[in-house]
């Protein structure tokens, strides 16, 4: 099928290149020209394991095309994704400006009947209204589960997908692109629009709930000697439980989690609802990244000018995303405390250079290109994302270049390597 996508970033980018895969002819459109001629040139910004190659494999067999142009976009297919962006606005509502500019411009030059398929993620009940606003148009409402470093397979293996919509024919359109993804046909779930919508923030509620809960535990841990590695692991086994999203730290970020709560509570209290627990585990993500960044700079109170090696400052391995990282509020308040910061990730560098290039201390942030030297006669080392080159470090090396073995472990990725070391001066997450 002929297939158009509107939006090329993250999400928009790596749907349209499934759909490629699965030999769909695709074209990706955007209203970002420099964006648009990388990718047709099969560049981009992006840093996803695998991405650029699959990219380039696509752009080379002429299965994906770009463009800025809606005319094109709007006589190339019928069928229509949409993964344009729905930030938070200055209230935390979500945006839907984007969005609604999209479908404004599509409507402008259609002529025949669209189904439109919106991956992006919106609040209960905005395809009811669209259906209403734009009666030309088939909406169904399939919200995008993918991880970020994980994205290109878990687009092209997702566990479920969901199609909400108030046209049949529009489901089983968007059953027939899906089915090739699925393992099972009954991992296509078919449901309303509002409770498709709903089931997004539910997914993201409940992931960020686990985070939260065991960073709650992991405070415990830390006042009563107990290990919350080791609580991790018996709960793990308990099959209701299971074993994923039990990993303390710093707190979650991404570009995901932290909006998408935001505009939930944001959501529920207009309907009068409170959302006790998701404001509390809010506040829990937020006291996380305070109560680390407490123990750094405590630990250095009344000691003299100190430099500080950082690792690590996308959200998460495998993405140089930074949106909302835990890592750029650490660093804003060290920067803020006067210590020199040697600062090292290996794919988010140049995100987190522009990021604090305005910041009033930004001369005492020196970005630095491999790990070691980026410890190299530093007081202590602080860790912040779990980036695997940083988890297969042995701690002898970084003993020889720091000036005190001393480090803070955001991620407790040298949690089980600190016991090799009785001079080892270590403050991980909850152990
Ligand atoms: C998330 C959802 O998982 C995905 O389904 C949705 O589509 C978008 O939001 P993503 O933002 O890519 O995906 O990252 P995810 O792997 O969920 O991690 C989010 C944050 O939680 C990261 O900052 C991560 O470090 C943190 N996290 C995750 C923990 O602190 N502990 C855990 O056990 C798991």
């Amino acid at each position: 099928m002929k297939i158009v996508v509107i939006g090329a970033g993250h999400i928009g980018l790596v749907t349209a290149l499934s759909l490629a895969h699965h030999s769909h002819e695709v074209l990706c459109v955007d209203v970002d020209q420099k964006k648009i001629n990388s990718l047709s040139e099969a560049r981009t910004d992006i840093y996803e394991p695998q991405l650029a190659e699959f990219l380039k494999c696509k752009v080379i067999q002429n299965k994906i095309r770009f463009s800025c142009d809606y005319s094109v976009a709007i006589h190339f297919s019928n069928i229509v994704f949409v993964a344009v962006g729905t930030p938070s606005d200055e209230h935390g509502c979500c945006d839907l400006s984007f969005l609604e500019s999209a479908l404004y411009q599509l409507q402008q030059k259609s002529v025949s009947k669209k189904t439109i398929i919106i991956k992006s993620t919106v609040p209960p009940g905005t395809i009811r209204k669209f259906q209403s606003v734009y009666p030309q148009f088939d909406f169904v409402s399939s919200p995008e589960f993918l991880r970020e470093g994980q994205a290109l397979q878990d687009a092209l293996n997702p566990e479920r997908v969901i199609a909400g919509s108030y046209s049949k024919s529009a489901v089983e359109l968007v059953r027939s692109i899906y089915l090739p993804f699925l393992k099972n046909e009954s991992d296509f779930i078919e449901m309303d629009p509002t409770s498709s919508e709903l089931t997004k923030y539910a997914a993201n509620s409940f992931l960020a709930a686990r985070i939260s809960l065991i960073n709650e535990f992991s405070k415990l841990c830390e006042k009563l000697g107990a290990n919350i590695e080791s609580v991790a692991a018996g709960l793990a086994k308990d099959s209701r439980i299971g074993p994923l999203f039990l990993k303390a730290g710093i707190g979650y970020g991404g570009s995901c989690f932290p909006k998408d709560i935001d505009a939930l509570l944001n959501f529920a209290s207009l309907q009068n609802e409170e959302m006790k627990i998701m404001r509390a585990v809010k506040s829990v993500n937020d006291q996380q990244v305070e109560a680390f960044t407490q123990k750094i700079i405590g630990a250095f109170r009344n000691s003299g000018k100190k430099s500080l090696a950082i690792w690590g400052g996308a959200f998460k391995p495998d993405t140089n995303d930074i949106r909302e990282a835990p890592a750029l509020k650490i660093i804003d308040q060290l920067l803020c405390h006067d210590f020199d910061l040697k600062f090292y990730d290996p794919f988010a560098n140049s995100n987190v250079g522009l990021h604090f290039q305005e910041h009033s201390k930004a001369a005492k942030l020196q970005m630095m290109t491999d790990k070691m030297s980026t410890i190299e006669d530093s007081h202590a080392l602080i860790v912040l994302t779990e980036w695997s080159d940083f988890i297969e470090t042995d701690l002898k090396d970084v003993k020889s270049k720091l000036i005190d073995f001393k480090i803070f472990d955001g991620r407790n990725i040298f949690s089980e390597q600190r016991h090799q070391h009785i001079d080892l001066d270590y403050t991980g997450v909850g152990l």
